[in-house]
C-alpha cells in the first residue's frame, strides 16, 4: 500500500476533526489538527498582550513560541501543546475562539505555521485538517477531503460542544462566533479557505459519523492502491 496524505478542509464545525481523527486510526496514521496550532498562537498573544496589528511585535513573539503535538494516553489522540503546556483543553474556550480567525488571518502567521505543517508531512501518513491543507499546505496531497454541512446543523453542533463546557452560553452567541469566523475565513487575503479544484465535497448534514467513515475510508484506500 503506497503511503498518503489526506487533507480534510472546510467551514467550522463541519466535524472535519472527528473525521479526520477517525480516519488516521483506522489508517494507522498521524492526525493532526491545524487549527489548534493557531489556536494555541492566539492563546500566547492573548496571554502575554501582544499587539498583533504590529508586525515587528508578531515576528518577535513567534519566536517564542513553540508548538508540539504529544500524545494523550487516555485519549489516544494528541494534545496541543504551547511552550511545554498542555493547552489541549484552554484553546477551546470562546476569548480564543473569537480573536483565532484574525490572528490565523496574520500573514507571518501563517508562515509560522506552515513550514511546521509541512515538517509533519515529509514522511506522508498523515490526515490533516483546517482550512488550507488541500489548497496551500499540501497541494500535491493525493486524497483531499473538502467538508460541509449545512448551516444550521453546524451551529448545533459548536453549541452542544461548547455548552458541556460553558452552560452560560446561548445558541445566539455560538451561530454569531460562527459566522464572523466563516466570513474571515474565506474573505483573508492569504490562503483563504476555499475548496480544492481536485478536492472531493463530503456533505455530512445527513450522515453518522459512520457513514461519513466509511466513505473516506473507501477514498483513501483507492488512494494507497
Ligand atoms: O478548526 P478550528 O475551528 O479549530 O480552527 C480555528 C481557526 O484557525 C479557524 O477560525 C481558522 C483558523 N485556521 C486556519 O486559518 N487555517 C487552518 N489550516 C486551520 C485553522
Amino acid at each position: 500500500m503506497k503511503n498518503i496524505i489526506i487533507t480534510v478542509d472546510g467551514y467550522s464545525s463541519c466535524g472535519k476533526s472527528t473525521l479526520a481523527r477517525q480516519l488516521a486510526k483506522e489508517l494507522n496514521y498521524v492526525f493532526i489538527d491545524s487549527g489548534a496550532m493557531y489556536r494555541a498562537i492566539t492563546l500566547y498573544f492573548l496571554r502575554n498582550h501582544i499587539n498583533w496589528t504590529h508586525t515587528a511585535s508578531v515576528t518577535k513573539a513567534l519566536k517564542n513560541i513553540e508548538l508540539e503535538f504529544m500524545p494523550n494516553q487516555y485519549t489516544g489522540v494528541s494534545d496541543m501543546f504551547l511552550n511545554g503546556e498542555n493547552v489541549e483543553a484552554v484553546i477551546r474556550d470562546m476569548l480564543v475562539s473569537e480573536n483565532v480567525s484574525e490572528v490565523s488571518s496574520i500573514k507571518e502567521v501563517r508562515e509560522f505555521a506552515v513550514a511546521q505543517q509541512q515538517k509533519m508531512g515529509e514522511e506522508k501518513r498523515i490526515v490533516m485538517d483546517g482550512r488550507d491543507i488541500g489548497t496551500t499546505v499540501f497541494p500535491k496531497a493525493e486524497l483531499k477531503i473538502f467538508m460541509t454541512a449545512n448551516n444550521k446543523v453546524r451551529v448545533e453542533r459548536r453549541y452542544k460542544e461548547m455548552f458541556e463546557k460553558n452552560p452560560a452560553i446561548t445558541l445566539e452567541e455560538v451561530k454569531k462566533n460562527l459566522e464572523l469566523r466563516d466570513y474571515i475565513d474565506t474573505n483573508r487575503e492569504i490562503s483563504p479557505l476555499r475548496k480544492a479544484d481536485d478536492a472531493i465535497v463530503l456533505d455530512n448534514t445527513n450522515l453518522t459519523q459512520e457513514q461519513q467513515l466509511k466513505t473516506a475510508l473507501k477514498w483513501a484506500k483507492e488512494k494507497m492502491k
